[in-house]
């Protein structure tokens, strides 16, 4: 390569050398001063045009958006806020932008706005920012699960199996629309089908990921899921990805220590790795707080938020403590709450976790929810009751995680499989790591879009993966 990354120049400072860097402008001021971003970092790098010696097509071309290359000597500047800049000898255009037409202008934008301009708001600071610490959380993830002897597991994204998420999958399919083979009960003949029978995208790679547990110990799945729930809220994506690791040998509580642990650890990464990117959208959020009223203003800025996040312990509660504590607490009793806690039993609502969040000033691990309220797999425990089920709840996310220890027991889960009305012929496979060689073994799933969306403070979901998939919405 004949360039350097301004993050690398930054960081070498080579003062006295020569050196071509090559971006995009973000902006040009007094024919002279051209801000210069390559994506490397949030910096930009000033670059010093003498317009004497330029010439004027070239000059007239610098634009902002435009894709440029600029070679010169790299001295130390006298502008604030930047230790070098370069004096450029040449500059060469590579990529014209017609500024009339650019749609990013060196100027504040709406979220909304730019998420109809998906494909170039990668340019922009905010998600720049963003992207550069959703790949550092991706990094610290894989390498937190190598550390501690994982196998990170491939599970498949089109599936036969539909148990997890009943009614709200996307339906894979290779008929012709136009001429759908029915069967004589006037069905949709699947049998006819690519796979010869129904098949749809993965809600979780949950189910495989145990039958890897039990072979390899410890494995983790980090894959893409899909979800056909009609959810338009900033915390629901049709598209995600979720990380779901898988232990064998462990119970509830390790899966809680685990998870915990993690959780702070990769948190604790990005303050490490992404300072400039972490306070940049500090000061974002700092701004857009004070859109709010004071009341709905955090106390904490991003950065502290993180911090209190990595160094402190989360708290657990159970389901019934927890559900007592919403009984009694004052949006209940003023009716202040949409869906009102009334009895033992019932689901638990963003606007109760939320509170619960608030109510403890930290991560909550809440556990041992209503069997009737959790999916099968759940192992039940002696009240036959409640299910070893946990959720870790956030500040301003609710839940991120969710998880639990899994029935072990063959017996146990074939009756709950009747009771949750499935086709244990359907999943005869997962019954089979019942069957031999069980154990006690525990996992969860985090949803990285929602870890992403706490560790840069932004919003909506939508501004933390590149390109949304929501409904209505699958352009790009
Ligand atoms: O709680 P969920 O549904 O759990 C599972 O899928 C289990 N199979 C996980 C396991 O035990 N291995 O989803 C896990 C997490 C949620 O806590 C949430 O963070 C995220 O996935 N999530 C979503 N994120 C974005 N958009 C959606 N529509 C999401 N649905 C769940
Ligand atoms: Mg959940």
């Amino acid at each position: 390569m004949d360039h350097i990354s301004i993050k690398e120049l930054l960081s070498k400072k080579p003062i006295g050398t020569t050196a071509t860097v090559k971006g995009w402008v973000r902006n040009f001021r007094s024919n002279r001063f051209i801000a210069l971003s390559d994506g490397s970092t949030i910096k930009t790098l000033q670059a010093v045009v003498n317009f004497e010696n330029t010439p004027e097509e070239v000059l007239k071309k610098i634009t902002v958006g435009a894709c440029i290359k600029v070679t010169g000597d790299v001295v130390s500047s006298q502008g604030a806020g930047q230790d070098l800049e370069i004096q450029a000898t040449d500059v060469a255009i590579l990529g014209e932008s017609n500024p009339e037409e650019y749609p990013l202008q060196p100027k504040k934008h709406s979220m909304e706005f730019l998420r109809e301009k998906a494909h170039l708001r990668p340019r922009t600071n905010t998600f720049g920012a963003v992207l550069r610490i959703r790949h550092s959380l991706s990094f610290a993830i894989h390498q937190y699960f190598h550390e501690r002897g994982f196998y990170n597991m491939h599970t498949p994204i089109i599936t036969g199996s539909d148990a997890e998420g009943a009614g709200e999958m996307f339906n894979v399919s290779a008929l012709d629309k136009k001429n759908i083979p029915l069967t004589e009960d006037g069905e949709v003949d699947f049998s006819e089908d690519f796979f010869g029978k129904e098949t749809n995208l993965t809600v979780s790679g949950q189910l495989e990921a145990e039958l890897g547990a039990l072979a390899l110990g410890k494995v983790y799945t980090f894959g893409p899921t899909f979800r056909a729930e009609n959810s338009n809220t900033t915390r629901h994506l049709a598209e995600f990805w979720m990380i779901e690791p898988e232990v064998a040998f462990a119970d509830l509580d390790d899966n809680m220590d685990l998870a915990e642990d993690f959780l702070r650890k990769v948190i604790k990464f990005a303050l490490d790795n992404c300072a400039d990117d972490i306070e940049f959208l500090s000061k974002r959020l700092e701004d857009e707080e004070k859109t709010k009223p004071q009341a709905e203003r955090s106390e904490m800025s991003l950065k502290d938020r993180l911090e209190f996040v990595a160094d402190n312990n989360f708290r657990r509660v159970s389901y019934t403590e927890a559900v007592e504590i919403l009984r009694n607490s004052k949006p209940n009793k003023k009716k202040k709450f949409q869906y009102l806690i009334d009895e033992w039993g019932v689901d638990l609502q963003s606007e109760h976790e939320k509170f619960l969040v608030k109510h403890f000033g930290c991560p909550v691990i809440l556990y041992d929810y209503p069997a009737t309220i959790k999916a099968f797999y759940m192992r039940l425990n002696d009240d036959e009751k409640t299910v070893r089920a946990m959720d870790i709840l956030f500040p301003g996310i609710g839940e991120i995680v969710g998880g639990s220890q899994r029935e072990e027991r063959h017996d146990v889960l074939l009756q709950k499989m009747e009771e949750f009305g499935i086709d244990p012929k359907e999943l005869w496979w997962y019954l089979d790591t019942r069957k031999f060689g069980t154990c006690v073994h525990s996992g969860f799933g985090l949803g990285f879009e929602r870890l992403v969306l706490f560790v840069t403070g932004m919003t909506n979901i939508r501004d933390v993966i590149p390109f949304p998939r929501t409904p209505g919405n699958a352009d790009f």
